[in-house]
């Protein structure tokens, strides 16, 4: 992977500037393209994408953890050389935040997972493709060669095997580990959207599909007729069921017994960066450490698997103590706006992850869509730096930070101390 560095950005611009074309002319920021994703996309498809478990609180919980927290800017700290930068695993990133794992983005868009690690490798920030995709992983890093993958682990240990034999023969150099699935979350708004997986057949799925032509042309058609039915094909070495059947079952058999041993296994057989992706207690990231696995993932799935889990922002601070200089500490959640990557940085993260925006985009307008996201996160976060008084993303700290709701005035601290203000 080559070592891309941030384009320069003037802070007086509106956006990035990057050509735009007219499906993206007017989305200004991350939170325009899901207005427009859903114009786009079929109810089941988009309710898939937006909804998370149950009753949301934990999805909630992400956004409201950053907005608890108040950004506190020095001035006059000439900031004119700005580099938002970051390496992770000895690769150097143009910004400090990747594209997360998503499952069957090429429903949501044509060749999505394709789309989002194009756009990913353009724009030289990481993107991972989740294990619950659609195209072959080996298609994806022949397209875009320093895509990370993914892989929901299969229960049984010879099946573990052959997965990572599998992914390490595709040039994967990044393996994402998700831990937060011994079962599958209580996904009702799946079901009240009209969305499974497999998609049942029905008439109210073909009138969902109906009543979006550009996506049934553009998308749904177009993959059916250039590559046939859409199967999920990295879930294991071999193929896994279908996108649409009436009667196929998915395999998650065996998930609800991996333990710490499985990881063991793992440590073992991968030689690449190994990273553990659902952390959310201090004590697993201090046995991930003691485990040897390279990076985590403050997660809580995007609000989709424990409805009221603790927003990954929350616990950051205690995770990234425990993980010390041993492991790479990333977050996802919530993620929509250059000052949550800075907050997430300035607690601790040294990377984080934003999902359904680029997902959106990809709906919107392809690798264009996704290329105009990360335009307008990366203007973002450049922005975020020189108001912050930073130069570079390494020099956020706590004392950026102060509780929204804090009674003032704050004492001041000596200069140079990491205490707010
Ligand atoms: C897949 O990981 C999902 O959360 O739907």
């Amino acid at each position: 992977m080559p070592s891309p560095s941030a384009p320069a950005i003037s802070p007086w611009q509106a956006f990035d500037g990057t050509r735009r074309s007219g499906r993206t002319r007017d989305l200004l920021s991350l939170g325009d393209f899901e207005a427009a994703a859903r114009r786009v996309l079929p109810r089941p498809i988009f309710g898939y994408i937006a909804g998370a478990a149950e009753d949301n609180r934990a999805l909630a919980g992400n956004r409201q953890a950053f907005d608890e927290l108040a950004l506190v800017p020095r001035v006059l700290r000439n900031v004119a050389q700005r580099d938002q930068g970051v390496t992770l695993f000895g690769t150097r990133y143009a910004s400090p935040f990747g594209i997360a794992p998503m499952g069957i983005t090429a429903l949501s868009a044509y060749r999505g997972d394709v789309v989002l690690a194009r756009a990913a490798a353009a724009a030289g920030i990481p993107a991972v493709q989740s294990g619950s995709s659609l195209i072959r992983l080996e298609e994806v890093m022949a397209a875009a060669p320093g895509t990370w993958f993914q892989a929901y682990l299969p229960g049984a240990p010879e099946r573990i095997e052959a997965l990572l034999q599998r992914v390490a023969a595709a040039g994967v150099q990044t393996l994402v580990v998700t831990v937060d699935i011994p079962v599958a979350g209580n996904r009702e708004n799946n079901l009240r959207a009209g969305f499974s997986t497999p998609l049942r057949p029905s008439l109210r799925l073909a009138w969902d599909g109906l009543v979006r032509p550009r996506w049934l042309a553009g998308t749904l058609l177009r993959t059916l007729v250039r590559h046939g039915m859409p199967h999920f094909e990295n879930s294991f070495a071999e193929r896994g069921a279908p996108i649409l059947s009436s009667r196929v079952q998915r395999d998650f058999s065996g998930r609800d017994h991996l333990d710490w041993g499985h990881i063991a296994q793992i440590r073992r057989q991968w030689r690449g960066a190994l990273v553990v992706k659902g952390i959310l207690s201090p004590h697993d990231a201090a046995l991930a450490r003691q485990h040897g696995v390279d990076g985590i993932v403050v997660s809580n799935h995007g609000g989709r698997q424990l409805d009221g889990a603790v927003a990954p922002l929350r616990v950051l601070p205690a995770i990234a103590e425990q993980a010390g200089s041993a492991m790479v500490v990333m977050l996802d959640g919530g993620i929509s706006r250059g000052t949550d990557v800075a907050k997430a940085l300035a607690l601790g993260a040294q990377a984080v992850f934003a999902g359904r925006p680029f997902n959106y985009a990809a709906a919107v307008d392809g690798e264009a869509g996704v290329a105009a996201a990360i335009g307008l996160l990366r203007a973002e976060v450049d922005r975020n730096l020189a108001l912050l008084g930073v130069c570079s993303c390494a020099e956020l700290g706590p004392q950026h930070l102060v509780d929204r709701r804090t009674p003032w005035p704050l004492a001041l601290q000596p200069a140079g101390s990491n205490h707010p203000l």
